[in-house]
């Protein structure tokens, strides 16, 4: 996952982090404008608040479109993601004091402490992570680093349909767009075309770690948000 997210992040990452973006041709006021809307949505959908005393973590933090607003809106955050590319382009953002960043093993939240965050937010992740024992195993870490009371906003991907390989002529004009530099790589890499989950395997995960599910909106979507809270 390393590897395959630093040769994205070096090919284009406003593209590979928001794939309405015109590949190579990066619109930033977009690009960051989206990423307030995104994270408005998500929050929203399950009526997630964040309060400027909460200690943030962020899985999968990208270039930091959200790192920025959450470092406004909270009183720290822990932004890791598994790509160093990723992450340096998110540290260029200037005057974010409150914000570590933490290069992430692609597994786990090893480097955050037990029970030190009061939220824990992730937006358009684990929707790429090719297998879904990996994101469930994220959701016990989720669980693990929350203080009791805590809550992580998240988004699944509940569609199966949607991370299947493209074949056939489709197929063959996304790989020659992609020989010829003329469309983006690497999408049929089991890393960018992801996994979905099932919510009763989430559920169990959640209750692994310690969590309830309190909230689903979008479920049997690619949009599925998800708000758990830390009840032990
Ligand atoms: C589509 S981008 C989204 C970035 C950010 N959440 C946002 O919405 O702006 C996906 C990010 O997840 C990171 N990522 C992918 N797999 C990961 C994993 N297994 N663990 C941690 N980060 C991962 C990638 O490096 C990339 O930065």
């Amino acid at each position: 996952m390393r590897e395959f997210w630093d040769k994205r992040a070096a090919e284009d990452p406003f593209y590979f982090v928001d794939n309405r973006q015109r590949y190579r041709h990066p619109d930033q006021a977009l690009f960051f404008s989206r990423g307030k809307h995104e994270l408005d949505e998500l929050l929203g959908a399950v009526g997630a608040r964040l309060q400027a005393v909460d200690d943030v973590v962020e899985l999968g933090c990208g270039v930091g479109r959200m790192t920025r607003l959450l470092a406004r809106r909270a009183r720290t955050v822990r932004a890791l993601d598994v790509s160093p590319r990723m992450l340096a382009l998110a540290r260029t953002h200037a005057g974010l004091e409150n914000v570590e960043y933490l290069l992430g093993d692609g597994v786990s939240l090893t480097g955050i402490a037990d029970a030190s965050a009061d939220a824990c937010i992730s937006h358009v992740v684990f929707q790429h992570i090719p297998d879904p024992r990996i994101t469930l195993g994220y959701v016990r870490e989720i669980g693990r680093v929350l203080r009791q009371g805590g809550w992580a906003a998240f988004q699944v991907s509940n569609d199966r349909g949607l991370h299947r390989r493209r074949t056939g002529v489709e197929g063959l004009g996304i790989r020659a767009r992609a020989m010829l530099g003329r469309g983006p790589r690497g999408q049929a890499d089991p890393c960018w075309l992801g996994s979905s989950v099932e919510l009763g395997e989430l559920r169990a995960a959640a209750g692994d770690g310690g969590m309830e599910v309190e909230r689903t909106a979008g479920e049997g979507t690619q949009f599925c948000y998800v708000l758990t809270r830390r009840v032990r």
